[in-house]
């Protein structure tokens, strides 16, 4: 799967986002380590605090399915700048994948960067080792 694809099934479900409030539609699409990929897009609710964003769906509809190992995370928004994944995706994120590497598309533009790069302390704890 190469990242072109991978920003393009990003794209796609970027298109289903539901996201009335603040129309700004996110999509995601998470490459688990198999080849299998996952993806995402905004959810939001009229009670704000509902709102799940791309990242975590994709990566929720993983779990769901079996997988929990991932190497890479296409991130595409419609903005005029680079949009990391918030602070919560990215904990989330950190979870399941401690080497991701992050391509984030916007209007104008692409950039891949690390997971480690965007949350560099980030919070970890030994109750971790039963994950698996
Ligand atoms: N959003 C995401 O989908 N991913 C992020 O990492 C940040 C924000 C969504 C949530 C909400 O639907 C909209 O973007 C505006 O915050």
């Amino acid at each position: 799967m190469n990242n072109e694809d991978l920003l393009a099934m990003a794209e796609k479900v970027m298109q289903r986002s539901y996201s009335p409030y603040s129309d700004f539609k996110v999509g995601a699409a998470i490459l688990a380590k198999n080849g299998e990929v996952y993806t995402g897009t905004n959810v939001e609710n009229v009670s704000f605090g509902m709102t799940v964003c791309a990242e975590r769906n994709s990566v929720f509809t993983a779990i769901g399915k079996g997988d929990k190992e991932f190497v890479r995370l296409a991130l595409v928004t419609e903005a005029e700048t680079m949009v990391p994944p918030c602070g919560a995706c990215l904990q989330v994120l950190k979870e399941f994948a401690d080497d991701l590497e992050v391509i984030i598309k916007w209007k104008n533009g692409c950039q891949t960067v690390t997971l480690k790069e965007l949350l560099p302390m980030a919070f970890d704890y030994e109750l971790k080792v039963g994950k698996k």
